[in-house]
């Protein structure tokens, strides 16, 4: 890596921990007015003081979010379907030039194994490692599950896996029973989990405890924390859990004084 890949990467990572938080927030990009994302500023701006990194798209920080802000971003480039249509149906939707614009400490875009478009967003993955080599800005696979796919540790360690050898810096993917395997199968890379669709908060907190556990470098969590009812206090707990190495119940007494 060079100097300004290792340096974009250390302010999400940190080396403190070798832990992050991301805040993911570009659900919209396929899914619309995301619950808890109608007014983005709104729900995401009280969180940000206890994000490791904000990930989001071109459109929604221009719209939502203050310039003057100390946060590094994890900029979503990808895009062009919807949920209404076949989701690996992706194209990268912003190029280099803009994400530099836009000060980004990583580029992101999703891969689709054993989706119609496989091949193509392997492709959007590998033209985005060539862009980010070039300039010093990690890229962030997020291994995107299709409607029919087992999301176990066999297909998601095949997911990460092609995600690393292509060239990916970070792997983001879903917390499975073997977790572990998923995360010896991609080497040095760093690997974070994705929330899903909203649990009841001490299943959140528990999957993020036993994903740092068996390996992972943090998460890159989304509705588990915005569509939460106490956003703030899910952000704190799953900080503790992630940087303190707190355990899912003691967490969960942060979540229940913040809501108080
Ligand atoms: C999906 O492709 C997006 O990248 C989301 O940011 C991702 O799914 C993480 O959000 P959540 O924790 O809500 O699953």
């Amino acid at each position: 890596m060079n100097w300004g890949m290792k340096n974009r990467l250390s302010r999400i990572i940190k080396p403190g921990t070798g832990r992050c938080v991301m805040l993911a927030v570009d659900h919209g990009y396929f899914q619309g007015p995301t619950t808890g994302l109608v007014n983005l500023g709104e729900t995401v701006n009280p969180l940000l003081p206890y994000a490791d990194a904000l990930m989001i798209t071109r459109g929604a920080i221009r719209n939502w979010i203050d310039p003057s802000v100390d946060i590094p971003v994890i900029l979503r480039v990808s895009g062009g379907q919807s949920i209404l249509k076949e989701l690996s149906n992706e194209i990268i939707t912003t190029n280099i030039e803009d994400a530099i614009r836009i000060n980004a400490s990583a580029i992101t875009c999703s891969v689709y194994v054993g989706g119609e478009f496989e091949k193509e967003t392997i492709d959007n993955l590998s033209k985005l490692v060539d862009k980010g080599e070039k300039y010093g800005i990690p890229v962030l696979a997020v291994t995107a599950v299709g409607k029919e796919m087992a999301r176990d540790a066999r297909y998601l360690g095949l997911a990460s896996r092609i995600c690393v050898e292509i060239g990916a810096h970070v792997v983001k993917t879903y917390y499975t029973e073997n977790f572990e395997k998923v995360v010896e199968a991609c080497g040095n890379v760093p690997v974070v989990i994705a929330g899903g669709k909203k649990l009841p908060e001490t299943e959140a907190l528990q999957m993020s405890y036993n994903a740092v556990s068996e390996g992972a470098a943090g998460v890159d969590m989304g509705r588990n924390i915005f569509q939460s009812d106490s956003p703030v206090g899910m952000i704190k707990a799953v900080r503790a859990i992630v940087h303190d190495g707190m355990s899912a119940k003691d967490a969960y007494e942060i979540y229940e004084q913040e809501k108080k």
